[in-house]
């Protein structure tokens, strides 16, 4: 995508092995790759992830220490196997390790390490850490899910998406990991992007050389993505995060490529960028290495592929599934001239896009994927469903994108652009007996929305969306920036953004909560009376400081708190943030 210089003169300099340049064209800073392996064998930090009642997986890095002058940097391909033990205890001083193992990791896995610790106690508190060479990691803290039999527990995690590392510091990592009271951390989806530090690049440009992508150009093959995994490990904030709370991730499109299909993506050229398939199998491959993530067992649910979508049970009072929309998904509807192959706006209401979006054939997520969801969470007070993408219609009218009043336009990469298959899904929640939440990620923006029986007035709501913001990723706010001369007051851009988001609201009445402002996370808190939602917000811009994502030391405050009450299928303002957890695990 962007003019690079040979990598071979990038290349020269770095005094690697033929083994590390081999099969790639792409410019790489290993030296700033290498910085956190300087910094010791476990320089990438710790993470934990997928807690069940009894089992939770610990993830991290062990870099082999320098023989000569090879840095086993990610991605490098080089270094030695190097034997890694690991320990689980219920203190931080471990005096009482329940759990230790060994496990032999080589660069063939880029040096990771991920156990899978079972035979654990439900609703309890661990802390685990790695041994090699006579260094030992950070200690990192975990839990079990609150999934004890028929006891009922507190249910309450972060939701976060979309961090692109270029778009700012990573505020809401810092504030997710600085709170003692989660379960766990939720990650939607673009947890980075594949964009490199050229045209591609976005974010604010006071941080251009100062918080820049590794490597520098777009990941396209194996190494590229193992670095642009290490660049986010190495981050402090969200290594911090990583290191108080378990994670449940899924990936979204970005991961691999911008808005991606079965067969290929919008950010993808075959002519010059080779396979695409080759490409988002590396890609998945490096997820997989970097990722605390638990593969599925393949064989019970049928699927097509990798299955990546699971489950979690919080006990009797819900449970939560996570679904994977890209891999086998349709490609976009495209009906020139307005040609959306890959995502984007379409006009509704001419027979050729109608037809495309009601065929029943189309899918965002696969029959199989589809057919599992609806047979899960139907047995309990809550079913939670992580999903990457806005499942609510969004009818967006002509004038926000210069076209005439009577337009209105659709985003194709959304439910929307799947409209049978949303129908299908919005016809299953209106059915069951219990109360859906879902739960969404990728439009970079703060939502609490009443999923309507259909597109119109007279709707009546079947369950209900939380929408969290971006961490860094640009939104409405962002957007609005760029239509006005440089130099526009910011107080000026955040009245414009609110005209938008405020229009948009007022065109689907059952978006009863729309923030395009501010970047953060929203604090999910889960009882058996009511599901909410606290949006917790960067400062909105002013002139004084236009765009809070460049200082490092910003914080996330308050901004609004909303809720379902059980039964009620609706969304309601809630009086304030929550306050403490019920009970604490063990
Ligand atoms: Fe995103």
């Amino acid at each position: 995508m962007n003019a690079t210089p040979s990598r071979r003169s990038i290349l020269k300099g770095a005094a690697l092995g033929a083994a590390a340049i081999a099969g790639s064209f792409r410019v790489f800073d290993f030296e700033a790759a290498a910085a956190p392996a300087a910094r010791g064998i476990f320089g990438y930090g710790v993470a934990s992830g997928d807690p069940l009642g009894t089992a939770v997986v610990i993830w991290t890095r062990a870099t082999p220490p320098c023989e000569g002058r090879q840095i086993a940097t990610p991605g490098s391909g080089l270094g030695r196997p190097i034997f890694v033990r690991w320990e689980v205890a219920r203190d931080e001083a471990f005096r009482h390790v329940v759990k230790r193992g060994g496990v032999l990791t080589s660069a063939a896995s880029d040096h990771t390490v991920k156990v899978d610790v079972t035979g654990l106690q439900p609703y309890t508190r661990y802390y685990y850490r790695f041994h090699a060479e006579g260094e030992t990691s950070p200690v990192g803290r975990t839990q079990t899910a609150p999934d004890d039999g028929d006891r009922l527990h507190a249910l309450r995690f972060g939701l976060v998406s979309c961090s692109n590392y270029t778009g700012g510091y990573f505020a809401a990592y810092r504030a997710l990991g600085q709170r003692t009271d989660l379960d766990f951390i939720l990650h939607l989806g673009d947890y980075f992007y594949e964009y490199g530090n050229g045209a591609d690049r976005s974010g604010p440009p006071e941080l251009i050389g100062i918080r820049d992508h590794n490597p520098a150009t777009e990941t396209l093959d194996l190494t590229a993505y193992r670095l642009r995994h290490a660049l986010h490990k190495a981050d402090p904030d969200l290594a911090l995060a990583h290191r108080q709370h378990p994670f449940i991730t899924i990936f979204d499109d970005h991961e691999v490529a911008d808005n991606a299909w079965d067969s290929g993506a919008v950010n993808h050229s075959p002519d010059t960028e080779g396979s695409f398939l080759a490409r988002r199998k590396v890609a998945y491959q490096a997820y997989l290495e970097w990722m605390p993530f638990r593969l599925p067992e393949q064989r019970v649910v049928p699927h097509r592929g990798t299955r990546f979508f699971r489950s979690f049970s919080f006990g009797p009072l819900g449970d939560l599934s996570v679904l994977e929309s890209r891999q086998n998904r349709t490609a976009q509807v495209d009906v020139p001239p307005y040609t959306t192959r890959g995502g984007g706006f379409i006009p509704i209401g001419t027979p050729e896009v109608d037809a495309q979006l009601n065929d029943p054939a189309r899918h965002m997520i696969e029959p199989e994927q589809m057919t599992w969801l609806k047979n899960s969470g139907r047995t309990k007070p809550w079913h939670l469903i992580g999903n990457q993408v806005v499942l609510s219609p969004l009818m967006i009218p002509g004038p926000l994108l210069n076209l005439p009043p009577t337009m209105t336009l659709i985003n194709s990469d959304q439910w929307d652009g799947y409209r049978a298959q949303q129908a299908d899904l919005v016809n299953h929640i209106a059915g069951g007996a219990n109360n859906v939440v879902v739960l969404t990620g990728d439009i970079h923006s703060s939502w609490a929305v009443e999923i309507p029986s259909k597109a119109g007035a007279d709707y009546t709501p079947v369950g209900v969306e939380f929408v969290c913001p971006s961490v860094t990723s640009d939104g409405f706010y962002e957007l609005a920036r760029a239509r006005v001369p440089a130099g526009t007051p910011a107080e000026v851009v955040v009245a414009a953004t609110r005209q938008i988001t405020g229009t948009l609201a007022g065109r689907n009445p059952w978006i009863k909560y729309l923030d395009g402002i501010g970047h953060g996370y929203a604090l999910i808190d889960v009882t058996p009376d009511r599901v909410q939602a606290d949006f917790h917000h960067t400062p909105v811009p002013t002139s004084a400081q236009p765009d809070p994502r460049v200082v490092q030391s910003v914080t996330t405050s308050h901004a609004a708190s909303w809720q379902t009450l059980a039964g009620s299928r609706k969304v309601s303002p809630a009086g304030g943030p929550v306050g403490a957890r019920s009970d604490e695990p063990a």
